[in-house]
């Protein structure tokens, strides 16, 4: 099987790479990704020799249909992914979330390839704090930022191209990812490698949101799991029951790293941040049989601590520049 996977320079397209080469010796790995400043070539260096690597857009409509006339399947993680930046300037999102997803389904059409879209449980909006109430594939679109509402409009196109052409597509929304190779601007890896640094972690506003935890490589299996098993046309949730709040979060680091438990700063809230979400996977669960490994959030996160203390080559050279961006906003 030929797997064309787009953005597996980032954070969750390097894992799924480099688990599928680890796992799945008879898969054929390209990769097509921009390299932007999310991804990372050494992401994949374990790797590097079993995979192809090609560097460019998914919104190069010429280089794409190329790539994809070649593939069985392409699994689409790539996107501009991060929600404060998307509140600075929304274009690239535009660009990436939107016309890249276009351009990849043209492509696919065109060539009859099966497509694996990967989305995330924001573009369903927020739920109040203290409810029962998780996101199934029911619940209503209502995304509050620039980045899920591109990341809404791209989980559109794909449901219309498989209405409307048949394509053979189908769609994951994942709730929020932790594990190795995350850059240092997202929540975890923020305040892991502040701790390091002896830095005191930031909280936005009291810290009491909520997101539902699940480790990276929960996710990717899911992912293989929907590619193999999946109904096309069909839409997956995919959580692992780990709803915990910003503060909490804070709280298991300073224990993990032997600090006192009111060691973190109250920084600027993020402007319309999303309060919690919740995942109901039992579609998943049920009907394809999947479940995740990683079901102790504690030691998932011990994992990851101690990932980045193992890897400071890997995260070291951006972080005074993504500090240094927070500052400017108060955060
Ligand atoms: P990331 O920002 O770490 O990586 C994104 C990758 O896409 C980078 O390697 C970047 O270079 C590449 N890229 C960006 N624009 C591109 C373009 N125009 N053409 C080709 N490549 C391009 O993101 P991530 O956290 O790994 O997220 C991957 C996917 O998973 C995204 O679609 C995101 O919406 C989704 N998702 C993420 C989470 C999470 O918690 N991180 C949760 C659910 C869903
Ligand atoms: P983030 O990792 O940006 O993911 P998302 O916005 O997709 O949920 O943020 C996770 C949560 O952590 C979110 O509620 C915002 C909050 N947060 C902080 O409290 N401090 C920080 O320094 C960052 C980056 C995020």
């Amino acid at each position: 099987m030929r797997v064309l996977v787009t953005g597996g320079a980032g954070f969750i397209g390097a894992n799924f790479v480099q688990q599928t080469v680890r796992e799945r010796p008879d898969v054929d790995v390209t990769v097509l990704d921009a390299l932007t400043y999310a991804g990372d070539r050494s992401s994949l260096a374990p790797v590097a020799d079993r995979i192809t690597f090609v560097e460019g857009s998914v919104a190069d409509a010429d280089l794409v249909d190329g790539l994809v006339a070649e593939a069985d399947a392409v699994v689409h993680f790539a996107a501009e992914s991060h929600n404060d930046n998307s509140l600075h300037d929304p274009s690239p999102f535009v660009r990436t979330n939107l016309v890249g997803t276009y351009t990849l389904l043209e492509a696919v059409r065109r060539h009859g390839v099966r497509f694996h879209h990967i989305s995330t449980d924001e573009v369903y909006g927020d739920l109040p704090l203290d409810t029962p109430e998780r996101f199934t594939a029911d619940t209503p679109y209502n995304p509050s930022s620039p980045y899920s509402s591109t990341k809404a409009g791209s989980d559109l196109l794909v449901r219309a191209w498989v209405r409307s052409f048949g394509v053979e597509a189908t769609i994951s929304n994942c709730s929020n990812n932790y594990g190795p190779y995350q850059h240092v601007e997202k929540f975890i890896p923020r305040q892991i490698t502040n701790l390091i640094d002896g830095v005191r972690p930031r909280l936005y506003g009291a810290g009491l949101n909520v997101r539902d935890w699940i480790h990276v490589e929960d996710h990717n299996a899911a992912v293989w799991t929907i590619l193999e098993r999946g109904r096309v046309g069909e839409t997956y949730l995919i959580g692992a029951d780990g709803e915990t709040n910003n503060l909490q979060v804070v709280r298991t680091l300073l224990e993990i790293f032997g600090r006192d438990a009111d060691d973190f700063d109250h920084v600027n809230d993020r402007p319309g941040h999303d309060l919690r979400y919740a995942i109901d996977a039992s579609r998943l669960r049920d009907e394809l049989g999947w479940s995740p490994r990683y079901t102790d959030f504690r030691s998932g996160l011990e994992a990851t601590v101690g990932w980045y203390r193992s890897n400071e080559a890997w995260w070291r050279p951006v972080k005074a520049a993504v500090e240094a961006r927070y500052a400017e906003s108060g955060q």
